[in-house]
């Protein structure tokens, strides 16, 4: 656990505050301090029971949030060597996500807060992604341009101030992650697909089959996914019945599509915005070979790229409590709203510091 990563211009009044993240099918707990940095995280993930669907079952994420809650928090506080009434404030993921997994992480943050009469404060699960990065390296400050790829969103955003985000680029279709699952079934994948399309892709052959890198024929920052994924779905019922290096060579070629259109649109988006660093953050941002392919191209532009820990792509408790401790420090909540927003918009949130 590192003690370095205290939150930016926190002075002496340190606090302890809870993440509980359960926008999707990942149940994730972890004790942030404003002074001594991250001190406790877990994560229960609900992939195998989900899996059996080919995606997530909206229900069946609710019920679970409910049970792996309470032994989760019990297992940060032990690891942390504290007590429920150590914590200082609350924060829970409040959207974008599946309104009843939210609920479940709001009811409880909220009830939780109640009973220790401590502040709890509703969390924007993509900031947390965003600011997710800072976690490892405090010194990290914005501007920056920051790529959010995961499950549910592709975006660039320009941060010109912690909380001061604008939108430079989204996705028309499918999100970058939805893309890789998708593409993912289609060669015979397990649910989630994306790690396990990148695995087979490793032995794939890139010139083999070339895709489309979409959008990127005409200026502008935003993305289209489906049509590779539908490109793919052609490919295969071409080569059908496929053989383990065909579907190979397509995994190979679907990833190098999807990379070198993220790397494209990074590079535009630092242009436009005069920015010198990137953030990029969200589950695909665990993909090693986005990794390698903007850490080159980071190495021939002058800029730099940071990613959070590879445990912290992926949706989990910390990156919650991170946010929410920067959120509870700018301005401590109260309020017993259960708001829960489905739906969220990055740009609506209030400014913490002025751009
Ligand atoms: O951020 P995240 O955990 O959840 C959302 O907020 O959506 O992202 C999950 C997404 C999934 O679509 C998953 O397939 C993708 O991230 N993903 C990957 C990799 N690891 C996770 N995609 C490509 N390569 C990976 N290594
Ligand atoms: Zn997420």
């Amino acid at each position: 656990m590192s003690e370095s990563t205290a939150a930016p211009g926190v002075a002496a009044d340190a606090a302890v505050v809870l993440g509980v993240e359960t926008s999707c099918d990942e149940t994730g707990l972890a004790l942030y301090c404003s002074r001594r940095g991250l001190l406790a995280h877990a994560l229960h993930s609900q992939v195998g029971l989900h899996a059996a669907y080919g995606g997530v079952v909206p229900e069946l994420a609710s019920r679970d949030h409910i049970h792996r809650m309470l032994p989760l928090l019990q297992q940060v506080l032990d690891e942390a060597g504290l007590q429920a009434a150590d914590i200082d404030a609350v924060a829970y993921t409040a959207g974008p996500g599946l309104i009843g997994a939210l609920l479940t992480g709001a009811a409880f943050g909220r009830a939780l807060a109640w009973a220790l009469q401590r502040p709890a404060l509703g969390v924007h699960h993509m900031e947390a992604h965003l600011l997710a990065p800072l976690l490892s390296a405090p010194e990290l400050r914005p501007p920056f341009v920051a790529l959010l790829v995961s499950g549910g969103h592709s975006m660039l955003v320009a941060v010109e101030a912690l909380g001061h985000y604008r939108l430079l680029g989204d996705t028309l279709d499918d999100a970058a992650g939805e893309a890789f699952d998708k593409t993912a079934q289609v060669l015979g994948l397990p649910y989630p697909g994306g790690p396990h399309l990148a695995r087979l892709a490793e032995s794939g052959d890139p010139r083999r089959f070339k895709f489309s890198r979409p959008l990127t024929d005409r200026p502008g920052l935003d993305f289209s996914f489906s049509g590779l994924k539908t490109q793919v779905l052609l490919a295969a019922r071409a080569q059908a019945p496929l053989d383990e290096v065909t579907r190979a060579d397509l995994a190979r070629g679907f990833e190098e599509a999807v990379v070198d259109t993220l790397r494209i649109k990074c590079e535009r988006a630092l242009v436009a915005s005069g920015y010198r660093t990137l953030v990029v953050a969200g589950g695909v941002g665990a993909n090693r070979r986005l990794r390698e392919a903007l850490a080159a191209a980071a190495g021939q532009g002058g800029y730099a790229v940071h990613y959070p820990e590879l445990a912290f792509c992926t949706d989990n408790g910390a990156m919650v409590a991170f946010a929410g401790a920067l959120r509870f420090l700018h301005r401590p909540q109260d309020s017993l709203d259960l708001d829960v927003r489905p739906r969220w918009e990055l740009t609506e949130l209030e400014p913490m510091e002025a751009a």
